[in-house]
């Protein structure tokens, strides 16, 4: 079963619409020479992805588009909440959905995952659902237990359809943002764990279809050596997406 490698940029809480607009142009001057089949999806804050998603098709880039959240409900009285269908409307592909940065600061729950996670396909977008480990639960040797519950609370409840084009995106929490990183092998035997859950929810032909990501301090200089491992199907790019040319070699990196 070949799976199509992805490579996609959080671009967190870091650019107005007018520096997104620039950095997906970048993105795509440094990215016109590359014609690997990967596929490239970029991440902007709500308020860059109607600039964003408008230079994306008046250019005719071959880019997704991703939010970073999105409510639950498809309308309502959630002052300062973004619906699904709102983001449709500015050709939205993908959500993050549960990056730990919204677990620890905003309250995200497996619950409210899972339910972000079903509004995500009702609308007809894929949900990007983020799992990882604390350095504490990695120390005491329950990562796979720890991540396996999120997947299991996170992923439950879809059709094998919607399953099957789900991305996982594993991210140990100890990983993002401070240079480490676990062993290839390490993330391979998470991802191939998730892998295996997925499997045992959908079964196993949905399961080979399903893509993971390994996201945490992926950088030009590591990112091969995570694509190389079999079960790790691309990145979530946090710190190295801010940057036309770091972002791009990691593309590179995943042909
Ligand atoms: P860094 O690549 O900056 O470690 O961030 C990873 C991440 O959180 C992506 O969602």
């Amino acid at each position: 079963m070949e799976r199509r490698m992805l490579v996609a940029g959080n671009w967190k809480m870091y650019t107005t619409a007018g520096e997104g607009a620039v950095l997906v142009q970048d993105l795509a001057d440094e990215l016109s020479s590359f014609d690997g089949d990967v596929e490239v999806v970029v991440g902007p804050p709500f308020t860059g992805l109607k600039t964003v998603s408008t230079v994306i098709e008046l250019d005719h880039l071959e880019m997704g588009l991703a939010a970073q959240d999105c409510h639950w409900e498809s309308e309502g009285a959630f002052t300062g909440a973004i619906a699904p269908r709102m983001l449709v409307d500015l050709r939205v592909d993908y959500v993050i959905v549960g990056h730990s940065e919204r677990r620890e600061y905003f309250g995200e729950t497996n619950e409210t995952v899972n339910k972000k996670v079903k509004a995500v396909y009702s609308a007809g977008m894929v949900p990007i659902m983020c799992v990882g480990e604390t350095l504490a639960t990695r120390d005491s040797l329950e990562t796979d237990s720890f991540v396996r519950d999120q997947v299991l609370a996170g992923a439950a409840g879809l059709t094998p359809e919607q399953a099957e084009q789900l991305v996982v995106a594993y991210e140990p929490i100890w990983a993002i943002g401070t240079g480490r990183t676990p062993t290839p092998e390490s993330a391979n035997d998470v991802a191939r764990m998730i892998r295996a859950t997925i499997g045992a929810m959908y079964g196993p032909p949905v399961a080979m279809k399903v893509r993971v990501l390994y996201g945490g301090s992926v950088k030009p200089e590591n990112a091969r050596m995570f694509f190389a491992e079999p079960d790790v199907d691309g990145a979530l790019v946090g710190g190295a997406a801010l940057k036309a040319d770091s972002f791009t070699d990691i593309v590179r990196a995943a042909q």
